[in-house]
C-alpha cells in the first residue's frame, strides 16, 4: 500500500492527527458501553447506585426512564416530595407526583429515599407566617402524613428529616424553623418522623459538609448530641455539589468519623460541575472526583451508597444556578454517557467481589476485528462473551502479553511499533476470576510511521503568491518524541514544486512526499520544526492547497 493511503487512513482515525491550522475542537467521544449497568456493581456489593429523578422527563422522555430503570437501584424525588409539591395548602395533599416516583421504583426494582420533609427551601409561604404553636403543629401533621404515607411500603427506605440545618460557620441556619422554634425543631421532627414510620431511616442532610470543616463538624457535634438524647437520627446525607474548580474534599475521612458514631452515612447529591464549555481534561478532573467519591463509600462499610443528582446534564439545576457552569453529571444532554459514567461504574466494579461459588467460566470471546488502524494503534471489537452470573471485563494479548484490559467488547490499543504485525487474541474474565478459553486470533499490522514516536502533526500555509506560483510552508509538531518524520501534500496534478528546503522531496504530478533533512528529524515532545518549498501551476488567483497525509 503506497505511503499516502496509509498514512491517509490514519489521520481519519485521528491518531496521527494531521490537522489544517484552523482545527475544530471535537467534545470528547462517549466512553464504551460498560459491561454491566451500575447498579449490577452497586448491588454485588451490598451498596445501591441512586439517581434524583425529575417527574416531567419520567412521564414524557423514553431515553430517561430506560436510563433510571436500568442504571440505578436506587431512587430520590428530586422535588416531588417536598412541601411545596405535596402540602402547598394548609392540610390540602397532592402526592401525585411523589406516587409517581414510588410507581417507577415499584416497577423496576428499586428504593425510595425520601427528600424532604423539614427544609427552610421549597416550603410554602404559609408554613413560614404561622405562629410557634401553629408551626410546630403543621410540622407535624406535614411529617405525619407524608412519612406516614409511605410507611408500609417497603419500597421506601428512608427520609431526609431535615434538611440544611446549618450555616457555612457552622452555626445553626437562622432559618424560619429555627427563629420560630428555636433549635428543639430538629429533634422533633426526628421524633414525629419515627412515629410515622418507624422503619425508615432517617437522616439529616447537608451541602458543604463532605470534607472535615466546620460546618460539617458542627454537623457531628450535633448527631452525636441528638444520639446521645435518643433522638432517632439513624443516618447523615452528604449532598456533595462539587465543582472541578474547587478542589476535592477528604470525604473518606469525614464519611468514616461520623460512621464511628454508629450512624449510616451516604452520599445523597453528587453532582461535580465545571465551569463551560467542555473539554476531555475537564471531564478527565470530573471523573476522578466521582470516582473517589465511589471508592469513599466503598471505603467506608457504614456507607450506604451513592445517589447522583441526576445523571443527564439535560435536566440538571447547575446551569440555572451557577451562571457559566455546569455539565455536572454522568451523561450528556443527549444520554451519552461521559468520561464520569465509566469512572462510577469501574470503581464500582473494581470492588465488586464476585460470587465465591461461581466456578463457570465466561463464554469464548468472538475473533477481535481489527479497524483504525495506525502507526502506533488501532483499535478491536469482538463478540461479547456470556456468563453465568456477569463478564466483568476482558484482556487483550498479545502471545502472553497483556496489551489491554477494558470492560467493553471493545479496546483501544496504543503505544504500538510502527510497521509491525500484531497477532492478538482475548480472553474475557469474570468477577469471581473465571477466565474464558481465549479467542481466536487475529493479525494486522501497524501504518508506517513519521518516526520513532507518533503522534505528529502537520499543519500547511501558504505564505505567499503571486500569478503562477506560491510559496508554501509545512510545519510539523509532535506531541511525542521523534527522530524522523515524513509528510505526503498531494497538490491538483497541474502543481509542481521545483524547489525545497529543511527537507527532502520525492514524487511528482502533485503528489510530493517530504521527509527531515538530516539536521531536523530529531523532535522533542511537543516541540516543532518548518520546512518550505516554492510551487508553480498554470492556474491564477489563489494557490491550491494541498490534502496532507
Ligand atoms: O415547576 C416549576 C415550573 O412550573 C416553572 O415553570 C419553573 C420556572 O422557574 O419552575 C419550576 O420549578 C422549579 C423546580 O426546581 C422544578 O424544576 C423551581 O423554579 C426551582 O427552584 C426548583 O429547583 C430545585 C431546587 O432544589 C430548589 O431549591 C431543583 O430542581 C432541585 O434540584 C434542587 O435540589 C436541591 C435539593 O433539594 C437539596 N440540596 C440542594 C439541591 C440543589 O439545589
Amino acid at each position: 500500500m503506497p505511503a499516502l493511503s496509509r498514512l491517509r487512513r490514519a489521520v481519519l482515525t485521528g491518531a496521527l492527527a494531521v490537522l489544517p491550522a484552523a482545527a475544530v475542537v471535537a467534545l470528547p467521544a462517549a466512553p464504551a458501553q460498560a459491561s454491566s449497568p451500575l447498579r449490577v456493581h452497586a448491588e454485588a456489593q451490598g451498596k445501591f447506585i441512586g439517581t434524583a429523578l425529575a417527574t416531567s422527563p419520567l412521564a414524557n422522555e423514553t431515553a430517561y426512564r430506560n436510563i433510571a430503570a436500568t442504571e440505578f437501584n436506587q431512587i430520590t424525588a428530586e422535588n416531588a416530595m417536598k412541601w411545596d409539591a405535596t402540602e402547598s395548602s394548609p392540610n390540602q395533599f397532592n402526592f401525585s407526583g411523589a406516587d409517581q416516583i414510588m410507581a417507577f421504583a415499584e416497577q423496576n426494582g428499586q428504593q425510595v429515599h425520601g427528600h424532604t420533609l423539614v427544609w427552610h427551601n421549597q416550603t410554602p409561604n404559609w408554613v413560614q407566617s404561622l405562629s410557634a404553636t401553629e408551626m410546630r403543629s403543621a410540622m407535624q401533621n406535614h411529617i405525619s402524613r407524608v412519612a406516614g404515607r409511605y410507611a408500609s411500603n417497603p419500597v421506601l427506605k428512608s427520609w431526609d428529616v431535615v434538611n440544611e440545618v446549618f450555616e457555612e460557620n457552622g452555626s445553626l441556619r437562622n432559618s424560619f424553623w429555627y427563629q420560630r422554634l428555636g433549635e428543639s425543631y430538629i429533634a422533633d421532627a426526628f421524633r414525629y418522623a419515627k412515629a410515622a414510620d418507624p422503619d425508615a431511616k432517617l437522616c439529616i442532610n447537608d451541602y458543604n459538609v463532605e470534607g472535615v470543616n466546620a460546618k460539617s463538624t458542627a454537623m457531628y457535634n450535633l448527631v452525636r448530641t441528638l444520639r446521645a438524647q435518643n433522638v432517632p437520627v439513624d443516618c447523615v446525607g452528604f449532598q456533595s455539589h462539587l465543582a472541578i474548580q474547587y478542589g476535592f474534599p477528604n470525604i473518606q475521612e469525614n464519611m468514616q468519623r461520623f460512621a464511628d458514631l454508629g450512624v449510616e452515612v451516604r452520599v445523597t447529591e453528587i453532582d461535580v460541575r465545571m465551569q463551560m464549555p467542555r473539554s476531555s481534561a475537564k471531564d478527565a478532573t470530573q471523573a476522578t472526583y466521582y470516582s473517589n467519591v465511589v471508592k469513599a463509600c466503598l471505603a467506608v462499610s457504614r456507607c450506604s451508597g451513592v445517589t447522583i443528582w441526576g445523571f443527564t446534564d439535560k435536566h440538571s439545576w447547575v446551569p440555572d444556578t451557577f451562571s457559566g457552569e455546569g455539565a455536572a453529571l454522568i451523561y450528556d444532554e443527549n444520554y451519552a454517557k461521559k468520561a464520569s459514567y465509566t469512572a462510577v461504574h469501574d470503581a464500582l466494579a473494581a470492588g465488586d467481589p464476585g460470587d465465591p461459588d461461581d466456578t463457570e467460566d465466561p463464554s469464548r470471546p468472538g475473533t477481535p476485528a481489527a479497524s483504525a488502524i495506525t502507526s502506533s494503534g488501532a483499535t478491536l471489537t469482538w463478540t461479547a462473551s456470556t456468563d453465568n452470573v456477569r463478564v466483568t471485563g476482558y484482556d487483550v494479548y498479545r502471545g502472553t502479553t497483556k496489551l489491554a484490559s477494558t470492560t467493553t467488547n471493545s479496546a483501544t490499543l496504543t503505544g504500538l511499533t510502527p510497521e509491525t504485525a500484531y497477532t492478538v487474541h482475548v480472553v474475557a474474565r469474570d468477577a469471581a476470576g473465571n477466565t474464558s478459553a481465549a479467542s481466536e486470533t487475529t493479525t494486522f499490522t501497524t501504518l508506517e510511521g513519521p518516526g520513532t514516536g507518533t503522534g505528529c502533526t502537520a499543519a500547511y500555509r501558504t505564505v505567499n503568491s503571486w500569478q503562477g506560483g506560491f510559496q508554501g510552508e509545512v510545519k510539523i509538531t509532535c506531541a511525542e518524541p521523534v527522530t524522523s518524520w515524513r509528510t505526503t501534500l498531494t497538490f491538483p496534478s497541474t502543481v509542481t514544486i521545483s524547489q525545497n528546503w529543511s527537507s527532502v522531496r520525492s514524487g511528482s504530478g502533485g503528489a510530493y512526499t517530504f521527509t527531515n533533512a538530516a539536521w531536523n528529524g530529531t523532535i522533542g515532545a511537543g516541540g516543532s520544526t518548518t520546512f518550505g518549498f516554492i510551487g508553480s501551476w498554470n492556474g491564477s488567483g489563489t494557490p491550491p492547497t494541498p490534502v496532507i497525509s
